[in-house]
């Protein structure tokens, strides 16, 4: 059997080579009263590294990554001012921090945090027990993508009671050295033809498996969501579609970049959907 693009299918793929993963893409023991959840679609996944299958999603053990995004009904992640957006209710803002917590690691772009200027811990007990039972540290870690590694150090960011990585370029790293803010300064590969530096993340997820980072959560933005997109390394998307229209024709929508051709498009599966009070969260896995 071949896939569309003529590689060999999974299920032609010796045994040894193909690794079950967890299918915690779903939810369970959402336990609010107003929420309606319909399962779309079951089953785990498998994750395969084999040389003929040489989609860049199958690289060798690399984490699992998961957007997660809070959307307008007219598809904008930011509203005109673009600065932080809060379109979801505290529903969703509680479905964002167990989000957060079943993460390792949180990939922030530097623009997301220009715009929030802080970052989102995990407080409610019960996720922090559940960490700790998993043998987990308290917060997952907050890896700020920014090559100029332009931050301001004043930010509320820097206060909050969170590991804080920083994955930048030479220069970057220059600004944040000796600095207490970080506690890791992780200089990315980066792809060399590229006019301003662009993250070769094949081979940073790579690297940030090796720190034991299995589970990342991809919180934005648009920019980074596209880079990633673009070289097929996004597992899955928790979209929470607010009911609210922000309009605006430079309003930003979760995936920014040069876009694709329809031929080409990342094809999803919806996997769920929860209704609570309108706000609709909804579950997709990236088709392989
Ligand atoms: N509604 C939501 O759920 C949600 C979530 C997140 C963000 N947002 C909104 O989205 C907007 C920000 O999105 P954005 O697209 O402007 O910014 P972004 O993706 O957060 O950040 C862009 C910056 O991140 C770095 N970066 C990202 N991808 C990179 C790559 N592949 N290689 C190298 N560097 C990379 C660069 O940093 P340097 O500039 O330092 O070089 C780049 O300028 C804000 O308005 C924010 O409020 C909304």
């Amino acid at each position: 059997m071949r896939s569309r693009s003529g590689d060999l299918h999974p299920s032609e793929l010796p045994p040894t080579i193909k690794k079950r993963y967890n299918p915690s893409s779903v939810i369970s023991g959402w336990n609010n009263a107003n929420a309606r959840s319909s399962r779309v679609c079951d089953g785990g996944g498998i994750i395969f590294a084999h040389p003929y299958y040489h989609s860049l999603a199958f690289t060798v053990n690399r984490p699992h990554t998961t957007v997660v995004l809070a959307m307008s009904a007219d598809g904008k992640i930011a509203d005109r001012s673009r600065t932080a957006a809060h379109i979801g209710s505290h529903h969703d803002k509680l479905h964002l921090e167990r989000q957060i917590a079943r993460a390792d690691a949180l990939l922030l772009g530097a623009g997301t945090l220009r715009a929030d200027q802080a970052s989102l811990p995990v407080t409610t007990p019960a996720l922090l027990d559940e960490r700790q039972q998993q043998g987990k540290p308290p917060q997952p870690i907050n890896i700020v993508c920014s090559p100029s590694g332009n931050l301001d150090p004043d930010w509320n960011f820097f206060r909050q009671g969170i590991p804080r990585w920083l994955l930048t370029s030479p220069e970057g790293a220059q600004r944040w050295q000796e600095q207490p803010q970080f506690e890791r300064v992780l200089i990315g590969a980066a792809t060399p033809s590229a006019e301003r530096l662009v993250f070769d993340w094949p081979v940073v997820l790579e690297q940030l498996a090796q720190f034991n980072l299995h589970r990342i959560a991809v919180l934005g933005g648009a920019e980074l969501i596209a880079s990633l997109l673009a070289v097929n390394l996004i597992d899955e998307f928790w979209i929470t579609l607010c009911p609210v229209i922000l309009g605006g024709a430079d309003a930003a929508t979760p995936v920014a970049g040069q876009g694709f051709f329809t031929a080409e498009a990342p094809r999803l599966d919806l996997c769920e959907v929860i209704n609570i009070e309108g706000e609709l969260f909804l579950n997709y896995r990236v088709k392989r």
